[in-house]
């Protein structure tokens, strides 16, 4: 695709991509109050201003310093913005929005005028990893901006009340409300949702060799599966719901023994983005845990995905032997094709995007909620860490869970089937759902 491309109009592709990733990065913060800036909202995750200055600094560190030669320009930042800087708790006292924003506009400014000279056939991956380093850090924005906004409706539907009463009010009124739908539960749509479909046993080609592969994506290799039936479309919050009415929540048989012990500490009776409405039934559950999708799929008779099955069902065209790198096919996302890049600003219901299916016929595998896998994230073999060691390496330590497919709020530049996020098997805050295999 790139090969027909001199050189000049490739740089110009890479220029756009850095300034449109940055357009929508900076869009999240319209309307958002300094305190908002510095708030952490959950002890996992950084104040969204500090995510700000850290995609500076990334970027400064690696373009400027490592390859233009340049000195640091903002060493004040370094201790506060680089990753292994400081504890998260102690990233809540930033520099005025202001200031990080110049920060950011100066650095730009000195990265796309090296670009022009920058030498891309042996930089071109470290460019593809920095605008798919900043299209990661402008999805944690949304994922925090999303916890704040849940927290502040939670603190005004409940004044006066501790939110674990108000939730478990909450809990009540929604099974009788429930229980008044209950005649409306099996429609066509819901026996649509059930649906599975069956993969063949074969060989598929995992990962990606290509010049957008992040380091835990490579080598490509041959993994051989049997045959398997997974859900064509992720569960829905209607699906979910039976598991809750059930006493999901109550009864430790649906959960394995780290998700009870989970469970009792966490003392959550829903998932984190619960919508208890008809209208909502059709969406993909959103912000579970990985012991809540593991819990469900015990209960309806199934078991997570590993990561081969969910990758081979997603992207995998037997007709003629190979993979593609959307499910769709290999034309770059759009609107058409799946729910991302925050354009709605929220989930959307699991059949909305028929152009969007994969070879195998799967909804939605891209965008819309990440969804959990049961694979440990792990390298595969002949892994080379790249840029640096942290990135991927440090986290190959069986304590943090697959997840596939990208949310509502994830860039273009890190939507692909190949993609692997990864996140301990506790976290809800990341717009996560699940499909099952059997
Ligand atoms: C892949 C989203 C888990 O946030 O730690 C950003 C991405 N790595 N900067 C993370 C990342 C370095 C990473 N996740
Ligand atoms: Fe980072």
């Amino acid at each position: 695709m790139i090969l027909e491309l001199s050189k000049s109009s490739f740089k110009q592709a890479i220029s756009r991509a850095f300034i449109q990733c940055r357009t929508k990065t900076l869009a999240l913060f319209e309307g958002i109050d300094e305190a908002t800036f510095c708030r952490q909202a959950h002890p996992d995750f950084s104040p969204v201003g500090w995510h700000l200055g850290h995609i500076a600094y990334t970027e400064s560190l690696w373009l400027l310093e490592h390859n233009a030669g340049l000195p640091c320009m903002f060493p004040q930042y370094r201790k506060l913005f680089a990753a292994n800087g400081l504890p998260k708790c102690d990233r809540v006292k930033l520099p005025k929005p202001k200031e990080i924003r110049y920060y950011l506009d100066t650095v730009r400014e000195k990265v796309l005028n090296y670009l022009e000279v920058a030498d891309l056939e042996t930089q071109e991956p470290l460019w593809r990893f920095l605008i798919q380093h900043e299209s990661q850090h402008s999805e944690i924005i949304t994922f925090v901006l999303e916890l704040v906004k849940s927290q502040e409706s939670r603190v005004k539907s409940c004044t006066d009340v501790p939110w674990h009463v108000c939730t478990e009010s909450k809990v009540k009124s929604q099974k009788s409300r429930v229980k008044s739908q209950e005649s409306n539960l099996v429609t066509l749509d819901s026996a649509k949702q059930v649906e599975m479909i069956q993969i063949p046993a074969d060989e598929f080609e995992m990962g990606n060799n290509s010049a957008d592969a992040l380091d835990n994506e490579r080598p490509a290799h041959c993994v051989y599966l049997d045959a398997y039936h997974i859900d064509r479309y992720p569960v829905t919050c209607g699906q979910y719901r039976t598991f809750m009415t059930a006493g999901g929540y109550e009864n430790s048989q649906w959960w394995s023994a780290a998700g009870w012990e989970w469970l009792q500490t966490e003392k959550v009776t829903q998932p984190l983005y619960w919508r208890d409405e008809p209208a909502w039934d059709n969406h993909p559950v959103c912000g579970v845990s990985w012991y809540e999708a593991e819990a469900y799929a015990r209960f309806v008779g199934k078991r997570l995905p590993t990561e081969a099955e969910w990758e081979k069902a997603a992207s995998w065209d037997a007709k003629v032997n190979r993979c593609r790198i959307y499910p769709w096919g290999d034309e770059e996302p759009t609107p058409k094709y799946c729910n991302y890049d925050t354009n709605m600003g929220k989930t959307a219901a699991v059949d909305t995007y028929p152009a969007g299916q994969s070879a195998y016929g799967l909804y939605d595998t891209l965008g819309n909620v990440w969804e959990w896998t049961a694979t440990w994230f792990d390298s595969y073999e002949g892994f080379q860490y790249y840029p640096y060691i942290g990135y991927s390496q440090v986290y190959f330590d069986h304590q943090h869970r697959v997840l596939k497919g990208g949310s509502w709020a994830t860039r273009p530049w890190a939507l692909r089937c190949s993609f692997r996020n990864w996140y301990h098997p506790g976290v809800r805050q990341i717009l996560a759902g699940f499909r099952c295999v059997r």
